[in-house]
């Protein structure tokens, strides 16, 4: 396989071609948040946290999707990136009714965790909300929409790994959302105990019954101010 010379954060590099700028990164211990992109998955490129800066592009580019080229050079922690990368992760907790403090998920969310990692304090932006009441007529799933990122993974991973189809994207701009058929919810004929979406959400918008307050035991919360 051809060989492919790039320079990460001044490191000079050789590579796989065919691989992308984040797989790059990992292999060579660099770390680039990423909340739609998991190794498991076909990269989805919906979140954009894991934007970094290539010399001569116009545009921050996503190095979960992007593939390597000759020659390039990357920066993964420039003022910009981290500019940019703060204000998207400030963007999705705006516009997402949860709070921290309360949630049960709160010490595994990706979400929180990014978040923290990037000093993000107390909101500046204020944007519209989405509610939608906590369903929980599953005996398998307990899904709570008002956390949602709509990162898509719980729909590629029933998808690509159980090779079901039950979620979907309905919806435009503000209200695109999460769907079950034709947006039906969430019952016992729905989903088949399998565990795949909820072990994919990075946030409290999945979770089993029984599994509330688990979590809590766990690490104590700290949160950035
Ligand atoms: S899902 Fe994550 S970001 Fe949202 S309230 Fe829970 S811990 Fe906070
Ligand atoms: S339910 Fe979870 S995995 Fe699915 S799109 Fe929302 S945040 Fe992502
Ligand atoms: S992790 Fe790359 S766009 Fe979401």
């Amino acid at each position: 396989m051809e060989q492919i010379a790039l320079t990460i954060n001044d490191r000079q590099l050789s590579a796989s071609s065919g691989m992308t700028i984040l797989e790059v990164a990992k292999e060579n211990s660099i770390d680039i948040p990423a909340l739609c992109y998991r190794q498991e998955l076909s990269p989805i490129g919906a979140c954009r946290i894991c934007v970094v800066e290539v010399e001569r592009s116009e545009t921050l580019v996503g190095s979960c999707h992007t593939p390597i080229a000759q020659g390039m050079v990357i920066h993964t922690h420039s003022k910009k990136v981290l500019q940019v990368r703060k204000t998207m992760v400030e963007l999705l907790l705006a516009s997402h009714c949860g709070n921290c403090f309360m949630c049960d998920k709160a010490n595994i969310c990706e979400l929180r965790s990014i978040a923290t990692d990037l000093e993000v304090g107390l909101p500046r932006f204020q944007v519209k909300k989405r509610y939608y009441p906590v369903e929980d007529a599953s005996p398998f799933i307990v899904r709570d929409l008002t956390k949602c990122i709509l990162c898509r993974r719980c729909v590629s991973a029933c998808n690509e790994i159980k090779k079901e189809k039950v979620f979907g994207i309905a919806y435009r701009g503000f209200d695109s959302k999460v769907v079950v058929d034709f947006d039906q919810p969430i019952d016992k004929d729905v989903c088949r105990d399998c565990d795949v979406c909820i072990s994919f959400c990075p946030t409290g918008a999945l979770s089993k019954h029984g599994e509330i307050g688990e979590e809590k035991k766990g690490e104590p919360l700290i949160i950035s101010g």
